[in-house]
């Protein structure tokens, strides 16, 4: 919606950017008034023209921004190609707001080394967004209010293992287990930061 109005506003600044030649008399002008006259409008219209082109820079970054949030946060997401668990995972992401990048490997034990997950954090998939790890089949909601808090030393959040009933791991029969997600931090210290199916 608002990139039609974006285009809109584009138009508009560049119309005002590039403003139709006026008319002159020419007629008693002498050569000299007239090129007098023509480098009095060039210097004053240097600025008019920066200041347009910084508002059109503006205004493009604005439009940019717009559509990055519209397609949703990007993150990264690395699995086992075999994994359907993992894909249904990104299915639940992209259905709550993210912008999935699905990388594939095999070797999702060298992965979770890599970014320095702490080994009892372990679940099948690992995603990287804005810089922290989301271990497993972490809710959507609570990956977007991580982002928001960013709690004092955490580099991570993890749903453990392969807990029933959490994203991508409903049974058909509609099992569901409690689980925690775990914060974690840089020397592998972790806490429980939201509490899912404990209802049952
Ligand atoms: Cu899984
Ligand atoms: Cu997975």
């Amino acid at each position: 919606m608002y990139s039609v109005r974006g285009v809109l506003s584009v138009r508009g600044v560049l119309n005002e950017s590039f403003p139709r030649r006026r008319e002159s008399s020419r007629g008693s002008q002498t050569r000299d008034s007239r090129l007098r006259r023509r480098g009095n409008e060039l210097r004053g219209h240097v600025p008019y023209f920066l200041k347009r082109v910084l508002t059109l820079s503006l205004l493009t970054a604005t439009l940019a921004l717009g559509w990055a949030q519209a397609e949703g946060v990007a993150i990264t997401v690395y699995k086992d190609p075999d994994c359907g668990c993992c894909t249904l995972w990104e299915r639940h992401l992209e259905a709550n707001g993210f912008r999935v990048d699905s990388r594939e490997t095999r070797a999702m034990g060298l992965v979770k080394a890599q970014v320095g997950l702490p080994r009892d954090m372990a679940s099948c998939h690992t995603a990287i967004v804005d810089g922290v790890i989301v271990e497993g089949h972490v809710p959507a909601e609570v990956v977007h209010r991580f982002l928001a808090e960013r709690p004092a030393g955490a580099v991570g959040i993890a749903a453990p293992g392969m807990p029933l009933g959490s994203p991508g791991m409903e049974m058909p029969d509609g099992r569901t287990q409690p689980y925690d997600v775990m914060a974690f931090d840089a020397s592998g210290r972790s806490w429980v930061y939201s509490s899912h199916n404990d209802d049952q």
